[in-house]
C-alpha cells in the first residue's frame, strides 16, 4: 500500500447518532452504574469498546438477504443456505445452529464434561470456563510461555504450550480429559493469534491420546490474516483456505458467529462424529430449538451465510487488522503499556503497569475502565482480577494471571476519527495517572461476577 491512511473499505448508507455527555454527567452515570460499565445504559456511552461481539454493522447485501428469510419451522431454505456455508467453511458434516456461542458451549461441554473431567485450552474464555465448571469439570489454561511477554514482537503469542499439554494429559490420565480447546484468536490471552503449526501440534497430541480437539473459532478470519502474514508456508493461500486448513485439523468447532460472522446474533456447533452429533442434537432440540433452526430465525441464518463470506475478503481483513493496530500502536507511542504486537479484535492495556500504585486486590483494571469513561465516555472492559480473580478456601483473594483492560473494536462501525478521539482520551488518562484510585467489590454473584458486580471507590 503506498498510502498510510487506512481506508474503511465501505461507504456509509445508514447512520446512528452517538450522544455527547459532560464530565459531570458521566461522573453521575458512573456512580449510578455502581462503577461497573456493564451497568451503563448504552446511550450514555460515546464510543463503545466493551465488546466486538454482536456489535458489527451489517452490509447492504446482508440486509437484503434478510428479506429472503424462510421462517418455516422445519427444513427452511434459509437453513440450507446456512448449512451449505458453514459446511463448506468447516468441512464438518454435522452443523447445529445455536442462538450464540455459549449455547453451543453448554451443549458440547455439558455433554463431554461432568465431575472429574478436565479441559485444556490455550486460554478458556469466561463463558467457556463457566460452562465447563458448571458441568463439574476443571478448566486448565496452558498458554505458551511467550504469552506473558508483553513487549517482544513474537508472531504467535496465542499458541498453546504443547509440552505442558502432554505433561498434563499424562498426569490426569487421558481418559479423564474431556477435550482440548484451541481458542483462535486467543481472546482472554490478549487477542493474540495461533499458528497453523501449533494447531497441527495440538491436533497430533489429541490424536495420539484419542481426545476430542475443539476449535473455538469465533475470530478465525482475523487469525487467518495473521497466519498469512506471519507464517511463511501459508502466504500463497487465501484467508478462507487458511481457515479451512485449520478446521481440517479439528474434530469439532464452536463458534460465536457474533464476531467474525459479521452479524448481531448467532452461533453454531460443528461436529465430525455422528454419534456425538446425535447426542448434541437431542440437547439442541430440548434447549434451543429444532435441528434446522436451533436458536436462530431464518433471516438470521441468511445474514450469517453472507457475513461468513464477507469476513474473508482481503480488503476487509486488511482494514480490520490495520485499524486495530492503529489504535494500539498510537496509544503505545504515548507510553500506555499494551500487549504487543496488537491482536486482531482488540487492544489490551496492562493496567497493572499503568497504575503501579494500585494493588491488585484493588483492581487496577477497574480503575482504568472507570477513568476512560469519566474522561471521554469510552466504554471498555476489565479482563483481570474482577473477571478471573478468585477466593481460596480461607476466603483470601487470589488474583488473575494478569490485570488487563480490553478495548474491543466493533466491526465496520467506527472510523479513524473515532479512534483518534480515543487516543486523545488516553492522553488525558495518562495526565491523571497519579490520581487514579482502586476499588472494592460491594456486591458479587457466584458466577461471571464482572457482568453484575457493584464497586465502591477507595
Ligand atoms: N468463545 C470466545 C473466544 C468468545 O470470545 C466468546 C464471547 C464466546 C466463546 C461466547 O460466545 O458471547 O456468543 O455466547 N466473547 C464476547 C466478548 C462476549 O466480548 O469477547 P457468545
Amino acid at each position: 500500500m503506498p498510502f498510510k491512511t487506512i481506508i474503511e473499505p465501505f461507504r456509509i448508507k445508514s447512520v446512528e447518532p452517538v450522544r455527547m455527555t459532560t464530565a459531570d454527567e458521566r461522573a453521575h452515570f458512573l456512580r449510578q452504574a455502581h462503577f461497573n460499565p456493564f451497568l451503563l445504559p448504552s446511550d450514555k456511552v460515546l464510543i463503545d469498546l466493551l465488546t466486538d461481539s454482536g456489535t458489527s454493522a451489517m452490509s447492504s447485501r446482508q440486509w437484503a438477504a434478510m428479506m429472503l428469510g424462510d421462517e418455516s419451522y422445519a427444513g427452511a431454505k434459509s437453513w440450507e443456505r446456512f448449512f451449505e456455508e458453514v459446511n463448506d467453511l468447516t468441512g464438518m458434516p454435522h452443523i447445529l445452529p445455536t442462538h450464540q456461542g455459549r449455547a453451543a458451549e453448554r451443549i458440547l461441554y455439558g455433554h463431554l464434561g461432568g465431575k472429574g473431567k478436565y479441559f485444556f485450552s490455550n486460554t478458556h474464555f469466561d463463558t467457556t470456563r463457566a460452562n465447563i465448571e458448571f458441568s463439574g469439570s476443571t478448566a486448565i489454561d496452558l498458554p505458551c510461555p511467550e504469552a506473558k511477554d508483553y513487549e517482544s514482537d513474537l508472531p504467535f503469542k496465542g499458541n498453546m504450550d504443547t509440552a505442558s499439554l502432554k505433561r498434563q494429559i499424562e498426569s490426569v490420565g487421558p481418559d479423564n480429559v474431556a477435550a482440548v480447546i484451541l481458542t483462535v484468536t486467543n481472546n482472554s490471552g490478549g487477542g493474540q493469534p495461533v499458528s497453523l503449526a501449533n494447531t497441527r501440534a495440538v491436533a497430533d497430541i489429541c490424536k495420539q491420546y484419542h481426545i476430542p480437539f475443539v476449535l473455538d473459532c469465533c475470530r478465525i478470519a482475523e487469525n487467518a490474516w495473521f497466519i498469512r502474514h506471519r507464517e511463511p508456508e501459508y502466504t500463497h493461500l487465501t484467508y478462507r483456505e487458511i481457515a479451512r486448513e485449520m478446521f481440517g485439523l479439528a474434530d469439532a468447532a464452536v463458534m460465536s458467529i457474533k464476531k467474525d460472522g459479521l452479524v448481531n446474533m448467532g452461533g453454531f456447533l460443528a461436529l465430525r462424529n455422528h454419534k456425538l452429533s446425535e447426542a448434541c442434537t437431542n440437547l439442541l432440540i430440548i434447549t434451543e430449538g429444532f435441528a434446522t433452526y436451533g436458536g436462530l430465525s431464518g433471516r438470521d441464518m441468511e445474514a450469517i451465510a453472507v457475513g461468513l463470506e464477507e469476513v474473508f475478503e482481503a480488503d476487509y481483513l486488511h482494514y480490520r487488522i490495520r485499524s486495530t493496530a492503529y489504535l494500539g500502536e498510537n496509544i503505545r507511542a504515548l507510553g500506555v503499556p499494551v500487549i504487543f504486537p496488537i491482536g486482531g479484535h482488540a487492544v489490551y492495556v496492562d493496567a497493572e503497569r499503568l497504575y503501579p500504585h494500585i494493588p491488585r486486590h484493588e483492581f487496577p483494571g477497574q480503575a482504568l475502565v472507570c477513568a476512560l469513561y469519566e474522561v471521554g465516555g469510552v466504554r471498555s472492559v476489565e479482563v483481570g482480577s474482577v473477571m478471573f480473580g478468585k477466593y481460596d478456601v480461607k476466603g483470601r483473594f487470589v488474583p488473575a494471571a494478569q490485570e488487563l483492560v480490553r478495548l474491543a473494536i466493533p466491526r465496520r462501525v467506527y472510523t479513524q476519527s473515532h479512534m483518534d478521539y480515543v487516543i486523545e482520551v488516553f492522553e488525558e488518562v495518562l495526565r491523571r495517572r497519579e490520581q487514579a484510585r482502586g476499588f472494592r467489590i460491594a456486591y458479587e454473584p457466584p458466577f461471571l461476577r464482572h457482568f453484575t458486580a457493584h464497586f465502591e471507590p477507595l
